[in-house]
């Protein structure tokens, strides 16, 4: 799967969604990777749930960041530091759609896979291994989207810790 599929633009029967903005440095992921923590909590995901999503999102952000961003924490002289934005959604289905939006029009790209010693070009295949879909969308003011829909399992009644 992959590419061009159908945009999760605006998730239909979201339950409820939560959005940050994050310089695109190096401490990005991480950041994102707590806020995704705190919103799975409030939304009562399941801890497996919210693992999957971390990972799909440090993905995310590492392409991110490595398409428009820098890894120090200031930008070039003179030049702004350029911002991601990470969108989560809960779907009715139940899914969680995680979005990261970045300033690069360039689009992701599965690798071949034919390098399997390769360090890089794994990301996107982890990322199709964790999600029901992925793909990507480019929005009307000059940016681009990544998205992943996850299989959302609410945490039991019993209260699974997080
Ligand atoms: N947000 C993005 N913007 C532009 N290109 C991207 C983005 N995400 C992924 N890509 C492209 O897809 C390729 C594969 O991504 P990935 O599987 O994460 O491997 P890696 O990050 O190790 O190169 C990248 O090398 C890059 O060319
Ligand atoms: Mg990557």
């Amino acid at each position: 799967m992959g590419g061009q599929v159908a945009a999760v633009r605006e998730p239909t029967g979201a339950i409820d969604t939560n959005r940050m903005d994050l310089a695109a440095v190096g401490t990005a992921a991480k950041l994102a990777r707590v806020f995704a923590k705190h919103t799975a909590k409030k939304w009562q995901l399941s801890t497996d749930t919210c693992e999957k999503a971390e990972f799909v999102i440090s993905e995310l952000c590492g392409n991110a960041i490595k398409a428009t961003g820098t890894i120090e924490a200031v930008g070039p002289r003179d030049e702004p530091v350029q911002t991601i934005t990470l969108r989560l959604a809960l779907l009715k289905t139940p899914s969680l759609v995680v979005e990261v939006e970045d300033a690069d029009l360039d689009t992701p790209k599965l690798q071949d896979g034919s390098e399997e010693l390769a360090e890089n070009g794994r990301g996107l295949f982890l990322v199709e291994a964790l999600s029901k879909r992925w793909g990507f969308y480019h929005t009307t003011d000059g940016r681009k989207v990544v998205w992943a829909e996850i299989d959302a399992i609410r945490a039991n009644s019993s209260g699974e810790e997080r």
